[in-house]
């Protein structure tokens, strides 16, 4: 399998050139040939009544599943009943949203249902002539219509501690003050793990598109594009049909790094590429024409992320532009834009002193730690008021060789993370792995997730006119307050992680949860 790693553009051609290389040894032998009638034949003809039945049982949120799970408990039925197997064919294949369930249960509900009624195949095939589009928007109102409901639902549980959020099988249920509303946010996420559809763009070549940076500052964007295209891909299609939303998956990082005339600063070569790039997909497909792109999504974590998507002024004003550079004042608008969380992989990888949370008790024995270059408008005041003015308060433009980044993160109470040249920053995310409380210096910024988290129980902002007065307003947190942050950290970490693959629940997920979000329209808040 393909990892996103720092693997050059050169091995993805050669990797390429290895599979045709395969492929075409094995159509010349007449390999796929025989397979592919081998197992259109096993799917039309003759699928194994018990491959069937687990196939149907596997997925929990499935409703043919919970259908044909009651139905088999219903007096008289027996799984043999499905004899026609076309039927059989067409309840596998169908979609859980798929109106054959809606058929099943609704029979199942008659009085005098057996199975074998499923057997009037005009019920189904009448149903089934709904279009892609039309079932899309009927599964989207039922995700609504089932989320606005444990909107005022309120709590999973009513457990009232945060700590009870903690554990780390499979079946993680949001729960505490770390979440504006963890029952609707739950049962959004459930929708969405259940209906939810990317259809992904296939235009264009790597490097620039189908491709990203997969470490140093950026990574997020090529970590994103590399889990959509090739990670498990339960929520991609390849029925542009039936997806509820499309990814144009071209990186801005690379366009910089291929595009961009260095000290030029001029940005219009990457206008011209986004540009261009909407131009062929709307003209070789129905789609971005259907809702003036109001359904697709673009990604990118670099700073000029917003400029390139000036390319299109449909893009800009209409589209689901998931950006780091989250700046309200540079046209980042929260109704439609996604906030994407900043995480700096030096060499691919996250450092292994924050892999694993630190121990709960582990003495932190300064107040609060920054270390960084002087770069955009917020820094410069941080650092003429408490560079190296303060023991307990630490504050460096450059870290000296002795001194490590990460070791006074996790020996710090509170870290500071000021905005450079665009509002997001790495240190967020490091000072969450840390359990070091970070303090939010910025203006005009939309912090990542924030429709699903409550920020307030697990961080600080501070207003950047209160930076003289910044030792005081620390202190001054009361420790019961300070405990609770930190255990906020340690549960909405798991937000913030990148896996891979991806994991539910971990960042890539929270990224594809926003997105779904803004395509239902729905504020759970
Ligand atoms: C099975 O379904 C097919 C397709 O609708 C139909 O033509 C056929 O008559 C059915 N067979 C039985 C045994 O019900
Ligand atoms: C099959 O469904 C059609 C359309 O709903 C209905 O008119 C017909 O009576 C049904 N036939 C049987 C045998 O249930
Ligand atoms: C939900 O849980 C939080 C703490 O976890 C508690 O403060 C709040 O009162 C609960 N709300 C409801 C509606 O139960
Ligand atoms: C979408 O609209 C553009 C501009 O109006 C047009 O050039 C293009 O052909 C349209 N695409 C399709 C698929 O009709
Ligand atoms: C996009 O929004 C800007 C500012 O609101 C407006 O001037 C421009 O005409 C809009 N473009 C489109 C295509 O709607
Ligand atoms: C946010 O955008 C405004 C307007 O372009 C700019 O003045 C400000 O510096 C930006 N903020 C940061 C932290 O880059």
């Amino acid at each position: 399998m393909k990892t996103c790693s720092n693997g050059s553009y050169s091995a993805y051609l050669l990797s390429s050139l290895c599979i045709a290389f395969v492929i075409a040894v094995f159509v010349l032998s007449g390999y796929f040939d025989t397979s592919i009638r081998f197992s259109v034949s096993t799917l039309k003809y003759s699928i194994p009544l018990i491959e069937l039945q687990s196939k149907v049982l596997s997925s929990d949120h499935d409703d043919n599943a919970r259908a044909v799970r009651s139905a088999r408990f219903t007096a008289g039925f027996s799984i043999n009943s499905l004899r026609n197997q076309s039927v059989i064919s067409e309840v596998v294949s169908s979609d859980p949203d798929d109106d054959h369930a809606q058929a099943v249960r609704s029979a199942r509900s008659t009085t005098g249902f057996s199975f074998n009624r499923l057997r009037n195949q005009s019920v189904i095939r009448r149903i089934g002539k709904l279009s892609g589009e039309e079932k899309v928007e009927r599964g989207l109102a039922r995700a609504r219509a089932s989320i606005l409901r444990a909107t005022s639902g309120g709590n999973v549980s009513s457990s009232t501690t945060t700590t009870a959020a903690i554990n780390d099988d499979g079946n993680y249920v949001p729960n505490g003050v770390v979440y504006r509303n963890p029952g609707a946010f739950y049962r959004s996420y459930m929708e969405m793990e259940r209906r939810f559809k990317v259809y992904v763009y296939s235009e264009g070549d790597p490097p620039m598109t189908h491709h990203g940076p997969c470490k140093d500052i950026y990574s997020i964007e090529g970590r994103f594009i590399h889990e959509i295209e090739h990670g498990r891909g339960e929520f991609r299609t390849s029925d542009a049909h039936r997806a509820h939303v499309f990814f144009m998956p071209f990186s801005v990082t690379m366009m910089v790094k291929y595009l961009y005339q260095p000290l030029s600063y001029n940005l219009t070569p990457l206008k011209h590429f986004v540009s261009d790039y909407v131009r062929v997909v709307s003209m070789k497909y129905p789609f971005w024409n259907r809702t003036h792109g109001a359904d697709h999504f673009m990604l990118t974590c670099h700073d000029w992320g917003p400029h390139a998507s000036q390319g299109n002024p449909f893009l800009y004003n209409t589209s689901i532009r998931v950006l780091c550079n989250a700046n309200t004042s540079e046209g980042f608008n929260p109704q439609k834009d996604v906030s994407l969380p900043e995480i700096k992989l030096y060499d691919g990888k996250v450092s292994p002193k924050l892999l694993s949370p630190p121990p709960e008790n582990a003495p932190r024995p300064y107040l609060a730690f920054f270390a960084g270059g002087l770069h955009g408008p917020i820094r410069p005041v941080l650092l003429r008021h408490w560079k190296n003015r303060d023991s307990d308060l630490l504050v460096y433009e450059y870290l000296t060789k002795d001194l490590d980044y990460y070791s006074l993160m996790l020996q710090s109470k509170f870290c500071l993370c000021p905005s450079g040249h665009e509002v997001a920053s790495p240190r967020i995310v490091e000072a969450i792995y840390a359990e070091c409380v970070p303090v939010i210096l910025s203006k005009n910024y939309v912090l990542p997730f924030s429709d699903v988290l409550r920020w307030e129980a697990f961080s600080i902002q501070i207003d950047v006119s209160e930076i003289p007065k910044l030792k005081e307003v620390l202190k001054a947190v009361p420790e019961e307050k300070y405990r609770r942050l930190k255990e906020g950290l340690r549960v909405v970490r798991r937000h913030f992680v990148l896996n891979d693959p991806a994991k539910r629940f971990d960042v890539f997920h929270m990224i594809l949860h926003s997105i779904w979000l803004r395509r239902i329209n729905v504020r759970l808040a």
